[in-house]
């Protein structure tokens, strides 16, 4: 399906963004494992969540939906994950997959593991080496590709696992099969990835250490450890609201607001970067909500500057390159987007997708290893009138659509669909503030 973004004046509004994608993954696996009945609300309906909500069934946890982002997870507790009978299908979601390699490694079991085309494309290894020291085996495609049969291991060797890029996901996996070690287990990051793991985990009654080491930044737990059923209440996705963000910020005159947007200090890097860019945000109303910081956000269009974040942001907004990108090319100015080398092994290379993309639309753009070059000349150069190949990457997508709101052209984006990943309503949700973005052929 294609989408065709057409160019507005401004936009205003205000709404909640959908729940957190990574928060969402997180309760339901938690939950999956857990003794008792984890009441959650605030869930991303996203394919991806639902496809995770299908693998914890598959373990035999009961998995139900009481009304919208209403769920209720009964966990295996004590009796551990059941074997499932069929290959568990992730769809596009390496956090699904990754996190619950890590969830069924300490349980004497067989699971296997597919994805779609661009999951089947990226690398597992990171996961599987550190789980195969503490004991599991694995059988994978060459390369380390999906599909990957794991067996798990109830008697795991407690291990601590240097890393060498910052990835929330291996970190998590890491710590889950921790939980059924006897002694402690943990990783050291060279820069802190999100912890929304070690904060769940805390809320369910395991406690996660951390501190910073010569060698990097390390979390770890004790185990064995049992998890204790909690309610969770899922945030707006800062990732998410970082569309309609930056659409408010490249449109002078726009006023947006957004509510209740998890304010993670390791999600929030974006925000800091586009005020580094001379955008208008605030934030009121900040409070705690399930051990994650929340707040509302009030976004007003003004002229943007170009800016060059330091390499090491980068974990800090790395879901949120593509849509950067998109400011930077509105602004004035050379914007220096770098340290994101993993970009390149994202639900597509969102690296190689945003230049070709931004060239299309008129933008001059130089490739990096490690990110781009972006020359912005404001608004009025960003010409669009393209058609936009996205390779089923719903980032790459909306961040397209929204330049389009901001281009002298409309904008058309391939493989639409792949949108309800992570952001379902994302089309109607932009309506509402005034974005026009219909369906093409
Ligand atoms: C995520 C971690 C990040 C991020 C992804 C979600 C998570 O991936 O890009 O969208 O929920 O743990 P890496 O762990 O590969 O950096």
């Amino acid at each position: 399906m294609r989408l065709m973004a057409h160019p507005v004046r401004s936009i205003t509004g205000r709404a909640r963004p959908p729940g957190d994608k990574s928060i969402s993954h997180r309760s339901l696996i938690l939950g999956a494992l857990a003794t008792g009945r984890t009441e959650i609300t605030g869930l991303l309906e996203g394919a991806d969540v639902l496809n995770t909500a299908a693998a914890m069934r598959a373990y035999g946890a009961t998995v139900e939906q009481s009304g919208p982002g209403a769920w209720t997870v009964t966990g295996r507790g004590a009796l551990g994950f059941a074997e499932p009978t069929a290959p568990i299908d992730f769809g596009n979601s390496g956090t699904g997959v990754r996190l619950t390699m890590g969830a069924a490694a300490r349980f004497p079991i067989l699971s296997v593991f597919t994805g779609d085309t661009s999951l089947s494309g990226r690398p597992m290894a990171r996961v599987m080496d550190p789980l195969d020291q503490m004991g599991t085996s694995f059988l994978s495609r060459k390369g380390g590709l999906l599909p990957v049969a794991l067996r798990g291991q109830p008697d795991l060797h407690p291990s601590f696992h240097q890393q060498k890029v910052a990835s929330a996901q291996v970190k998590s996996a890491i710590l889950l099969a921790g939980l059924g070690a006897h002694g402690i287990t943990g990783v050291i990051e060279p820069k802190r990835s999100r912890d929304h793991t070690e904060r769940m985990l805390a809320a369910f009654g395991v406690p996660v250490e951390t501190k910073e080491t010569e060698a990097g930044f390390a979390a770890y737990l004790t185990g064995p450890a049992a998890l204790t059923a909690a309610p969770v209440q899922i945030p707006a996705d800062p990732s998410s609201a970082a569309f309609a963000t930056v659409a408010a910020a490249i449109l002078e005159g726009s006023e947006v607001r957004l509510e209740d947007v998890c304010l993670n200090p390791l999600r929030t890097g974006l925000y800091t970067t586009l005020r580094e860019m001379g955008a208008d945000i605030s934030i009121e109303n900040e409070r705690l909500a399930a051990g994650e910081t929340i707040g509302t956000l009030t976004i007003r269009g003004t002229a943007l500057r170009g800016v060059s974040p330091p390499p090491g942001r980068a974990s800090d907004m790395i879901d949120e390159f593509p849509i950067l990108a998109v400011a930077a090319a509105f602004a004035q100015g050379e914007s220096i987007l770098s340290g994101a080398e993993e970009l390149r092994v994202k639900e597509s290379d969102r690296i190689a997708m945003m230049v070709k993309g931004l060239r299309a639309c008129g933008v001059e753009v130089e490739e990096r290893p490690d990110g781009m070059v972006i020359h912005g000349r404001g608004r009025a150069h960003v010409k669009g009138g393209a058609l936009i190949e996205t390779h089923g990457d719903h980032r790459i997508a909306m961040s397209f659509l929204i330049l389009g709101l901001g281009a002298q052209e409309p904008v058309t984006v391939e493989d639409a669909e792949m949108i309800a990943t992570s952001f379902p309503g994302f089309k109607a949700f932009m309506a509402a503030f005034g974005a026009q973005i219909t369906e093409a052929s």
